[in-house]
């Protein structure tokens, strides 16, 4: 587990009503998230397409939470500023995008928002474990990323043990973020093997019951799970 500090929820708001998007991130803001997750794609770095940074800036309009953009996209150097001038609190760059993962940290951190690093599946830990402490975030994908609703991959629980043990070992507070088929049935997995921020997308917007009642079982289960 991520010590005592409150395991944090943050929707993804990928499987949102994009039409109404304002008052979907208002819905979870109300119903207790604790930041808002914007998955940015640019059909290259995966297929999918999704928003740039005046997304960002018009739905900060609609909650006092911190908004992290999950940038899955090529060159993701050239789009820091303008997502931090839109406001981003957390930006979200990808080990398999950065061509020069130092100089990308440095950008970051030099503009005063927060720094976190996405390994995809298929990428070890090992390739960023030395970086760790210029981190604010690592977030582990536990799905391939770019497509919402997927299953919550099996090889997960050990990486995230792994980045959580490293975590502790160098006596850091990095926050370490799971992103992908989180659900009622794999929350308590992905917590208890060490995930301080739990990403959910379509386990939240999609739910039978309202966003409310998903949230509501989504904390429970974390209960329990303690
Ligand atoms: C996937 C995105 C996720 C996505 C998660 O590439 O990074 O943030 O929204 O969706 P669910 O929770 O449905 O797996
Ligand atoms: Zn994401």
């Amino acid at each position: 587990m991520a010590s005592l500090q409150k395991i944090k929820l943050a929707p993804s708001i990928l499987s949102a009503d994009f039409a109404r998007l304002g008052e979907q991130v208002k819905e979870v803001t109300d119903a207790g998230a604790d930041l808002i997750h914007v998955d940015i794609m640019d059909g290259h770095f995966v297929d999918g397409l999704t928003w740039g940074p005046k997304t960002i800036e018009d739905i900060k309009k609609w909650t006092h939470l911190p908004i992290e953009a999950h940038m899955m996209v090529d060159n993701p150097d050239k789009q820091i500023d303008a997502f931090v001038n839109a406001g981003t609190d957390i930006i979200t760059i990808h080990y398999e995008a950065c061509s020069s993962l130092i100089n990308t940290i440095a950008s970051v951190k030099n503009s005063g928002i927060k720094m976190s690093l996405a390994i995809n599946p298929d990428t070890d830990f090992s390739n960023i474990e030395d970086y760790l402490h210029l981190l604010d975030q690592v977030l582990v994908m536990t799905v391939h990323p770019g497509l919402p609703g997927q299953k919550f991959l099996d090889t997960s629980p050990d990486k995230i043990s792994s980045v959580r043990t490293s975590i502790k070992e160098k006596s850091l507070n990095t926050e370490l973020e799971v992103d992908g088929g989180i659900n009622a049935e794999t929350i308590a997995k992905a917590a208890q093997s060490g995930a301080s921020i739990l990403v959910a997308g379509s386990a939240i917007y999609n739910h039978p019951d309202g966003i409310d009642n998903a949230m509501k079982s989504l904390r429970k289960k974390l209960k329990h799970s303690e």
